[in-house]
């Protein structure tokens, strides 16, 4: 049997957009019972809500949506998430710049924006200092991404393993 394809989302605190990505990719992929096929984690670039639950925003946006992100405890990323995971999918621009910083040399690890890895246009933007509609946005774009994904895998013949580099 081939290995789980080992997906991290990145974004800055690990409680509002990866979260919600990362709750979004597994009930997609539970849903296309994948379950076996994939493998999704998230972290943050930076470490001041480690081992917090996601932002009560992300939670109730989720919830809204039937999914429950609330069992989710942020962590940091860390260097060996270079060698775990087979692609790290940051939320935006910032984030994808500093995870390139962090790379170590030779990192296996395909790294890309979230949505661009998904074969669609955009950052995610940070919705932290927002309000309620820009959770829903965070979380239709996350989930968008998430369907996407989740096709790709169900299509013979199309890799997303490598995803865009
Ligand atoms: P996230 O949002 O990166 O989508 O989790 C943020 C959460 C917390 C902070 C910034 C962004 N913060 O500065 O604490």
């Amino acid at each position: 049997m081939t290995e789980p394809l080992r997906l991290l989302v990145v974004c800055l605190g690990n409680i509002c957009r990866s979260p919600m990505a990362e709750g979004a990719l597994r009930a997609r992929v539970v849903e296309a019972g994948l379950s076996d096929v994939v493998r999704i984690d998230s972290a943050g670039t930076g470490g001041w809500h480690a081992g917090d639950p996601p932002d009560p925003r992300a939670i109730a946006t989720a919830r809204r949506h039937g999914v429950d992100i609330s069992g989710l405890r942020a962590r940091k990323l860390q260097s060996q998430d270079f060698d775990r995971f087979d692609a790290l999918l940051c939320a935006d621009h910032a984030n994808l710049r500093d995870v390139r910083a962090l790379a170590p040399a030779g990192a296996p690890a395909a790294l890309s924006l979230f949505m661009e890895w998904a074969g669609l246009e955009g950052a995610i933007p940070d919705p932290y200092e927002g309000g309620e509609a820009d959770f829903e946005r965070v979380w239709q774009q996350v989930d968008e991404g998430a369907r996407v994904i989740v096709a790709r895998l169900l299509t013979p013949d199309v890799s997303v393993a490598s995803g865009t580099g």
